[in-house]
């Protein structure tokens, strides 16, 4: 794994890497990591698709991504991931123009809103963040499952630390609501539907992966209140004095640049090292480490469930109404 480490950048990942010929879409690409991973994918030579949940937000992204990198190969797209009908929708577009897709970057995500629900009637970030991304992953299957060497790379979070999948009330139906735990809940769900994928599509050469990309100040923490902040601090304090690793400061996160926050998920995109550890959960350039930090780069075990891992998918076919064909 050359290219370990917690500073390695996206340019860093990709030096001597040309991507021309190679088809990249990457969701919430309009700011943030995502906007940073289309920025450096395109720089190095792929036709990247940017997505964004308004026409607006797609073509800012766009002429700020083109004014960086002249000559860039992009197009844009709208994707509400909050709106099942937009997903369709795009998917519906894209697949009459394009026949096929050679990685697709699910980056979008929601963090400790107050409570909300989608345009689906899902709560708001376990259907932002894992159900858009689930359906429009399974829409896009066909032109991903044309292409040589297939990948999907999902975002996940050393989050995912907060709280397993509940698959009894993934909505907050019966459950109070706690905008940490569905944050959780939400990136154990990405973890477990980028395993699953692997198993279900690894025989047809996808490979697909979940990444923590470490702690980046971005626009996610857009809905963190003091309480919110104090809450995080005292959970990732205990979880380093637990694991003996990490940050025990004030907010109990080693932040990273954009552009090393950026660069697990563009690894994750090429790195050939990865082909043989279908599903994996990665952090810092590396393989996650089961019992580690996951503030580091250590993951729960839960993540492993191969059994939830497969009824979660059944319940994500159920819920978005279609079924993935391999
Ligand atoms: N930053 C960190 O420390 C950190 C740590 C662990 C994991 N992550 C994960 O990394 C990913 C990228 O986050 P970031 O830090 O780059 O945050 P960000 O700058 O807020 O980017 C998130 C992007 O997702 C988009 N988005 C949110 N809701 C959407 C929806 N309903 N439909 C379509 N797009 C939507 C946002 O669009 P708008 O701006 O238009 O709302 C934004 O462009 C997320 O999945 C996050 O969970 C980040």
């Amino acid at each position: 794994m050359p290219n370990s480490g917690a500073t390695t950048t996206t340019d860093e990942v990709l030096d001597g890497i040309d991507l021309s010929g190679r088809r990249i879409l990457v969701t919430g690409a309009a700011s943030g990591l995502g906007k940073e991973s289309a920025r450096a994918l395109a720089a190095h030579g792929a036709s990247v698709t940017v997505l964004a949940r308004s026409p607006a937000r797609a073509a800012g992204a766009v002429a700020d991504i083109a004014g960086l990198v002249p000559g860039a190969d992009l197009e844009e797209g709208v994707v509400d991931l909050a709106d099942l009908s937009t997903v369709r929708a795009f998917a519906r577009g894209f697949l009459d123009t394009h026949d096929s897709v050679d990685v697709l970057i699910n980056n979008a995500g929601v963090m400790a809103c107050p409570f909300g629900r989608t345009a689906d009637g899902f709560e708001m970030q376990f259907g932002t963040n894992h159900l858009g991304h689930f359906l429009l992953t399974v829409l896009l299957s066909p032109a991903l499952l044309e292409g040589p060497a297939p990948r999907v790379v999902t975002l996940s979070s050393a989050g995912h630390s907060r709280s397993d999948v509940d698959l009894d009330d993934p909505n907050f139906e019966t459950t109070e609501y706690s905008p940490w735990v569905a944050y959780g809940r939400s990136k154990t769900a990405n973890a477990l539907f980028a395993r699953e994928l692997a198993r279900r599509a690894g025989g047809r050469g996808l490979r697909s992966f979940s990444v923590h990309p470490g702690g980046i100040i971005t626009d996610l923490g857009r809905h963190l209140t003091d309480e919110l902040i104090n809450e995080m601090a005292a959970f990732a304090q205990e979880r380093a004095r637990r694991t003996g690793s990490g940050d025990t400061g004030d907010s109990g996160i080693t932040w990273k640049s954009i552009e090393a926050g950026a660069a697990t998920q563009v690894w994750a995109t090429v790195a050939p090292e990865l082909a043989d550890h279908n599903g994996a959960y990665l952090a810092d350039c590396g393989l996650g480490v089961l019992g580690a930090n996951p503030g580091v780069n250590g993951f729960m075990p839960y993540l492993l469930d191969d059994d939830h891992a497969a009824v979660l998918w059944e319940l994500s076919e159920h819920l978005v109404g279609m079924k993935f064909e391999v």
